[in-house]
């Protein structure tokens, strides 16, 4: 597989691929390399037909610690809106499998914006999670200030982006920014990885979208499509051999179709 200078990709299980950020000496600081790298490895996780799920990991201290303030020091204007600075971050919500962040120590700024683009976050007791960016003159580009308002709401977030104190993973835990808090997180959240590969991947995908779209449409409009996906889901073998299974009290063998 591809080799990349500052993630590692392997494979804990033959259907989970595991990324980890791999630039220790900066807390794993999001430069724009680094970006493009971890794009190129989920969008190549997404198109294996082996793999159901992804997880995301940084180091013990560091999930990230940020966008990587050296490289964006002496950015001007121009630059950043002509060249559509960090426009590339978004592309990890177009993955149709899901993707779980194990997070340990620092999630701050992009860190814990990257955190919030996954699907499931699971958090060891020393992460840290932050948007400190107003320390350092700006405010967050990631998308923190809106995907945090819909995972804490207004009032957590405005002391979030506006003081940029860091949360313990016992308050996000609290907050519902994370599912959970545990040792051995990568561990944790390799397991789920692998319980959620083993259903089939037509109802995951199709689960995904549908809890996606509750952020962008009205409650009407997210129920009708989510009814419609769910009718859908009647065309596929899957659907049918689930609920054989069921019935003749087995396990079931999903194809996948
Ligand atoms: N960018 C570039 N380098 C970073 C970095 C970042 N975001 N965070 C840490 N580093 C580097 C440090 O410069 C240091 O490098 P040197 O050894 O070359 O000096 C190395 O990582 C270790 O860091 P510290 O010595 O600072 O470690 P510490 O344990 O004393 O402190 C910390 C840890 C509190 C996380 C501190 O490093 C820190 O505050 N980092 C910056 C956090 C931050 O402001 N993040 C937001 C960035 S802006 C952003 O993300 C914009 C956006 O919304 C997309």
């Amino acid at each position: 597989s591809t080799q990349y200078e500052s993630i590692l990709t392997s494979r804990p299980h033959p259907s989970v691929t595991l990324i980890t950020l791999n630039r220790p000496k900066a807390l794993n600081a999001l430069s724009t390399s680094l970006f493009l790298e971890l794009n190129k490895a989920l969008f190549e996780a997404d198109a294996d037909p082996e793999i159901g799920a992804i997880v995301l990991t940084g180091s013990d201290k560091a999930f990230a610690a940020g966008a990587d303030i050296k490289e964006m020091k002496d950015k001007e204007f121009s630059d950043v809106y002509k060249n559509k600075f960090l426009e590339n971050w978004g592309e990890l919500a177009r993955l149709k499998k899901p993707v779980i962040a194990a997070v340990s120590g620092y999630a701050l700024g992009g860190g814990c914006e990257l955190a919030l683009m996954t699907d499931i976050i699971l958090a060891s007791p020393t992460a840290k999670f932050g948007q400190p960016e107003i320390n350092i003159g700006i405010i967050p580009g990631g998308g923190g200030s809106q995907r945090l308002v819909h995972a804490i709401g207004k009032s957590r977030t405005m002391e979030m982006v506006l003081t940029g104190r860091m949360v313990t993973a016992q308050e996000a835990e609290q907050w519902g920014m994370v599912s959970r808090v545990t040792e051995n997180v990568v561990e944790e959240a390799v397991k789920m990885a692998i319980e959620i590969s083993s259903k089939g991947q037509i109802a995951v995908q199709a689960g995904k979208e549908v809890v996606n779209a509750a952020y962008e449409m009205s409650l009407a409009e997210g129920l009708r499509f989510e009814r419609r996906t769910f009718h859908g889901l009647f065309a596929t073998k899957d659907q049918k051999e689930g609920m054989t299974a069921f019935a003749e009290k087995r396990k079931p063998e999903f194809t996948h179709s």
